[in-house]
């Protein structure tokens, strides 16, 4: 049996460069927090453990990490601190003794893949194992990273700090991507052994590498691909992260076979998932939860969010499909139509100028421009109801709770209080009154000419 792993994740830093509220890990990329990213790549490789280690108040963080353990590190005084912290949680499984290995991730390189992962765990094991394991990485700029200080035999010698790092060291364009596998045996003895004695007055995982090389201890360097250990600091790598992740994203949708016509103008989510055949024009927003079937149409400027959208629909342009909005097959919905929590049956029409809030529309039913479902009376939300092959003539307002009846045909304008029968036409509006030649009488008066009576 292989031998397990633990992983721990380092997340309680205050991502003071962020300047935010929310903690940094909880920062979105593609409509999930960046350390999901973390958790989810880990999971195929089946770790014996993942704790996570938050700093204090971030319970948040606790519910978006779950199942794994959190533990918190109060005050955050460094990486080195933060794995030290995390032992308390690992103690049963290390006392077992069926952990072989430590791999600490930080939970700001949302960017990593499991194949990537397992490259770092793959290096071998055992006897021939090093106690240190550390993921090189050559970004673009090396400036904010650690750099990974070598001998002239190519063995990892030392870990220096940016902040810490003389004019030799800072030339080194290989640098630490932060993920490092640590020999269990040696993990914790190694930790407790770091001191902070630098810049920042914090305890630095990365000094354990100088640390088992003073043991005698043999350390690796495995170099991943940068694009991968982009650590997310500061907001401009926030949107580095999030180009990367959408081209990332795009690519997949477009292998499962949907056609983006311009990619890098189409937002997608990480659970955003795209039939065959379905063709998204320019500028498209998927936000989280949309599901889209085989050959559906998004038209441009159309934004959509936790949406189930059936074959054969067509959606937009500049539509906007809102949670709980369920378009079955053949469904179209036009310009500036609004779908919030309502089913809309196969075959359904709302072409125009629409709100269909809170309501249940049956198949084949025609939804005329400006039909506006009023669900909200400033209290309580109401559910609104049309029957299958209804009609809703243009401008209707149906003022919920209401239901209208299979086949029923409302007149245009009308304002929609009690419900409508089946088969019924409804006609909801004031009667017109047309009074002969009388425009130029009023039109007269309107400009104050003399010699007219006021009132009629
Ligand atoms: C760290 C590395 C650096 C590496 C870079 C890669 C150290 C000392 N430096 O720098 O060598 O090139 O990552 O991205 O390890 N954290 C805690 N507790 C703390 C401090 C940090 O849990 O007390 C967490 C943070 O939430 C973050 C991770 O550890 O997820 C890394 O911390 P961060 O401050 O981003 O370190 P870097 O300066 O990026
Ligand atoms: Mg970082």
């Amino acid at each position: 049996m292989k031998p397990r792993f633990a992983a721990i994740i380092l997340a309680a830093g205050e991502g003071t460069r962020l300047k935010s509220a929310t903690p940094k890990v909880l920062h979105e990329i593609a409509g999930s927090p960046m350390i999901r990213y973390v958790i989810e790549a880990l999971q195929p490789l089946e770790p014996a453990e993942t704790i996570v280690v938050i700093g204090p108040d971030m319970d948040v963080v606790d519910r978006v990490v779950w199942p794994a353990t959190t533990i918190i590190q109060s005050p955050p005084r460094g990486t080195g601190d933060a794995v030290r912290i995390a032992r308390a949680a690992l103690a049963d499984r290390l006392a077992q003794g069926d952990i072989a290995d430590i791999l600490v991730l930080f939970g700001d390189t949302p960017l990593l893949r499991t194949e990537t992962i397992a490259r770092l765990l793959d290096a071998p094991e055992g006897s021939r194992a090093a106690a240190v394991t550390v993921s090189g990485f050559r970004p673009a700029d090396p400036a904010p990273y650690g750099r990974l200080v070598l001998g002239p035999d190519g063995t990892l010698l030392r870990i220096v700090e940016a902040r810490d790092a003389g004019a030799e060291e800072r030339v080194i364009g290989l640098c630490n991507g932060g993920i490092m596998r640590l020999s269990a045996r040696h993990a914790f003895p190694l930790v407790d052994r770091i001191g902070n004695d630098n810049a920042k007055r914090e305890f630095y995982l990365t000094d354990i590498v100088a640390l088992a090389r003073s043991e005698a201890l043999s350390c690796r360097v495995v170099e991943l691909p940068a694009d991968e250990v982009l650590g997310v600091n500061t907001r401009a790598e926030l949107a580095q992260a999030e180009a990367l992740m959408q081209d990332r994203l795009r690519r997949r949708a477009m292998d499962e076979g949907a056609t983006l016509i311009a990619p890098e103008t189409v937002f997608l989510c990480t659970d955003t998932r795209l039939g065959r055949d379905v063709v998204v024009e320019p500028n498209v927003v998927f936000g989280p939860g949309v599901t889209v079937a085989d050959n559906v149409l998004i038209r441009s400027f159309s934004h959509l969010e936790g949406a189930e959208i059936a074959s054969g629909a067509i959606v937009g342009p500049f539509a906007r499909l809102r949670p709980g909005a369920v378009l079955e097959e053949d469904v179209h919905v036009g310009n500036f139509v609004e779908v919030k929590a309502s089913r809309l049956g196969a075959g359904v029409k709302a072409s125009h100028l629409s709100y269909l809030g809170d309501s249940d529309i049956g198949a084949g039913s025609n939804i005329g421009a400006g039909t506006i479902t009023c669900n909200y009376d400033g209290f309580n939300k109401f559910r609104t109801t049309i029957g299958e092959r209804a009609f809703i003539g243009s401008n209707t307002a149906l003022v919920a709770p209401v239901t209208v009846g299979d086949d029923a045909y409302v007149a245009t304008g009308s304002v929609v209080t009690s419900d409508v029968p089946a088969d019924a036409l409804t006609i909801a509006r004031a009667p017109q009154v047309d009074k002969p030649g009388r425009a130029p009488e009023l039109r007269a008066r309107l400009r104050g000419d003399k010699g007219r009576e006021e009132n009629d």
